[in-house]
């Protein structure tokens, strides 16, 4: 199995909460080694890039304002199969309906307020990471 990288980010409820701390450790005990970490605010114009995907679809101007709510951590994360472990231990989109113990099922609220992000694929873990950090900071 390739080791790979992907992104994650800590969404603002989740920050809000107090509970970064307690998801940076469960993604270490998991096996991700931390390569790159930052928090910081995004504008609403970042937010749209971010999202870029989503621009067509009915939640996108929620979307964008929930993600600037207030500040989020995002991360470069390494681990064998980096991008397919981080979609499971974060859980299915909707908090509600995300597996016993997974992120979403422990931190998030419902399918929007959901704590945390991870890359959908290789090609866009890399297209991510590069939004958020510079080679420099992920060497
Ligand atoms: P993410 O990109 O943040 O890792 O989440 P995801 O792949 O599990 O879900 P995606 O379909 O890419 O949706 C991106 C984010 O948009 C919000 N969302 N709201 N109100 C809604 O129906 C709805 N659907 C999605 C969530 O914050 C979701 O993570
Ligand atoms: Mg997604």
């Amino acid at each position: 199995m390739p080791v790979e990288r992907t992104l994650t980010i800590i969404k603002p409820d989740a920050v809000a909460a107090g509970n970064a701390g307690r998801i940076i450790a469960r993604l270490e005990q998991e096996g991700f080694t931390i390569v790159a970490m930052k928090k910081l605010a995004l504008s609403e114009a970042q937010a749209r890039g971010f999202y870029a995907v989503h621009g067509e679809r009915p939640f996108f101007e929620d979307l964008v304002a929930f993600m600037t709510s207030g500040p989020i951590v995002p991360m470069v994360l390494e681990r064998e199969s980096a991008v397919a472990a981080l979609r499971e231990v974060m859980g299915a989109t909707d908090s509600l309906k995300a597996a016993e113990g997974t992120i979403r099922n422990l931190y998030g609220t419902d399918i929007e307020r959901n704590a945390i992000h991870g890359s959908d694929g290789p090609d866009t873990a890399e297209v991510e990471r590069a939004f958020f950090f510079s080679s420099l900071e992920q060497a």
